[in-house]
């Protein structure tokens, strides 16, 4: 098919770079700054005066900054990078229209810096992972659309026949992103930063959980998924274990994440029925997901030996391992009786940290490894003994946060139902907060590493960017393709 194999290109020139490369730095600076915040209130929970009573920096003000800085900032511009890279790559030309991709990356920093303003000033929508106002929603919305032409138009002029598949998993993330966003915010302008939802009571609940589910399905999932199909196989110079399964499981996740949101509702006003589909649902998600863990985890078969001396893919198998875990843990959270104990614990936030820390960023630190000295036409990162570092750092900062989270969210949900004979509670809430406080500084502790690691990676890329040791003034010759448009290595 095609007959254009990827590593054939190796005139750089006719792809665009430029806006690869913008974005890719500023993943790791959002990712410096997103997760900063996050340690502060990591910090502000443990020692509540933190935020020496200025309302800029008061808890509530900064949590919805951390989470939309982590999300949108660093895991959107790594999207955007690692997006307009594998298409132009697997499709064999340049990204369509230059200056509406750099209206994207500029359009997209503006929407940042909109919310690191608005939010600590007390703007929001109060929906959660949706919580910015109006003008700025509709200014995501005018990026997206141009984010939609370009990916798609470089799609339809590709000279390769074939559509690989990690464009597949990209292209239903900006599709469906798209759509979620503009449901979830149809809200009525108050002025000009206050508006408020059309949907009332319980359809408000159910559009926003919707929309928070399939966020975390195509925003945090699918569209990671689209990066591990590429790099992982170009990293262990594998192909992919079954392209016949890439398929399968892409189109059971997309129907299934769909039906799933109830599961953020469980016992609450929405109808029962509701919230058992959204159950059931959610087991089903299982399958599909650990579908394209096991597809990740195989095509490393026969390469194995290369875990002991490459960090970048230590970062990649790991990520997967967490993405296996978190989807478990998910499903299982999904069954009422068990969140009955979890909802509200600190479990969830263990659960949520397991996809965000063990999974996203990592194998967006993985990626990010792979990209980085080929966009600036380098033989290797400046280091590999620090992004050695920066893996082991990472991964004990992930265990401690989860691990910290997962027994104060148990200890949590048994304190809060154990009752005395009498029917009374054994325990006053304040004792249960109490409780928490160690299990809060060991999840400081591993926020701290974490945030170390990604400083170290800042330094690295610094050097590497800087560094006078390129190469290859170009792309690097790769010697083995396991992306070829042919895929004639796939095992189906
Ligand atoms: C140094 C790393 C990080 C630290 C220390 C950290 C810390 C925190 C803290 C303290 C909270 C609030 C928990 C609560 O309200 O009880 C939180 C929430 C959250 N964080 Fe992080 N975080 C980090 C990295 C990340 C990353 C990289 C992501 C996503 C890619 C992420 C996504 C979230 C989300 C989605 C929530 C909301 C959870 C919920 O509502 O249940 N975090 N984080
Ligand atoms: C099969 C896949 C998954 C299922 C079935 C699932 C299920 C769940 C359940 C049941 C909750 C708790 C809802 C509650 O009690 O309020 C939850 C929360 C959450 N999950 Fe997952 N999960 C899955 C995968 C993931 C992954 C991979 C990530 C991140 C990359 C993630 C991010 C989140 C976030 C951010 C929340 C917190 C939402 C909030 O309340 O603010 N989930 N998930």
């Amino acid at each position: 098919m095609g007959g254009v194999s990827e590593a054939t290109a190796t005139n750089a020139e006719s792809f665009n770079y430029k806006v690869v490369r913008q974005f890719a730095i500023m993943t790791v600076v959002w990712g410096i700054v997103g997760m900063a915040v996050g340690v502060i209130i990591a910090s502000q929970l443990i020692w509540p005066a933190l935020n020496f009573d200025i309302p800029w920096l008061t808890y509530g003000r900064l949590r919805p900054l951390h989470t939309n800085a982590v999300i949108f900032a660093f895991g959107g511009s790594g999207l955007f990078a690692t997006s307009y890279y594998v298409v132009q790559r697997t499709s064999q030309v340049r990204l369509f229209c230059d200056k509406l991709a750099a209206f994207t990356f500029w359009g997209w920093q503006v929407v940042i810096i909109g919310a690191v303003i608005s939010l600590p000033m007390g703007f929001t929508s109060t929906k959660e992972y949706a919580e910015l106002e109006w003008p700025i929603d509709i200014l995501i919305t005018l990026v997206w659309v141009a984010y939609a032409i370009v990916f798609f138009g470089t799609i339809a002029k590709r000279r390769v026949k074939h559509i690989y598949v990690a464009n597949w998993f990209f292209g239903s993330y900006i599709l469906t992103i798209a759509t979620l966003h503009i449901v979830n915010n149809l809200e009525w302008p108050v002025y000009w930063m206050k508006s408020y939802s059309i949907y009332a009571g319980v359809h408000d609940a159910m559009v926003q959980w919707w929309y928070g589910h399939n966020a975390v399905g195509f925003f945090l999932t699918t569209s990671f998924l689209g990066m591990m199909y590429y790099f992982i196989p170009k990293q262990a110079q594998r192909p992919i274990y079954s392209y016949r399964l890439s398929i399968v499981h892409f189109w059971a996740l997309a129907f299934t994440y769909m039906w799933a949101g109830p599961h953020h509702l469980l016992y609450t006003s929405l109808p029962d029925w509701t919230q058992a589909l959204g159950m059931v649902f959610s087991l089903i998600l299982l399958a599909p997901s650990w579908g394209g863990m096991i597809n990740g985890i195989m095509t490393l078969s026969g390469a194995w030996h290369k875990l002991r001396t490459d960090p970048i893919l230590k970062f990649m198998v790991v990520s997967l391992s967490f993405y296996g875990m978190s989807t478990f843990e998910g499903s299982m959270m999904a069954i009422r009786t068990v969140n009955a104990l979890s909802h509200y614990t600190d479990w969830t936030v263990g659960h949520v940290h397991s996809g965000a820390l063990g999974w996203v960023a990592m194998i967006t630190f993985g990626s990010l490894y792979y990209m980085i000295p080929r966009l600036w036409g380098r033989d290797n990162m400046w280091s590999t003994r620090l992004v050695d570092i920066h893996f082991w750092v990472a991964t004990i900062g992930v265990v401690l946060y989860i691990a910290a989270m997962w027994i104060a969210g148990v200890m949590q949900g048994l304190m809060w139902r154990a009752t005395e004979l009498d029917g009374t509670l054994t325990y006053s809430f304040v004792e249960v907060v109490k409780a928490t406080y160690p299990f809060y500084a060991i999840r400081l502790l591993g926020g701290l590493l974490y945030l170390t690691g990604i400083c170290l990676m800042a330094f690295n890329v610094y050097k590497t960017v800087v560094g006078s040791r390129a190469v290859n003034p170009v792309v690097p010759t790769e010697t083995k393709d396991p992306i070829k448009p042919e895929l004639g290595m796939a095992k189906a």
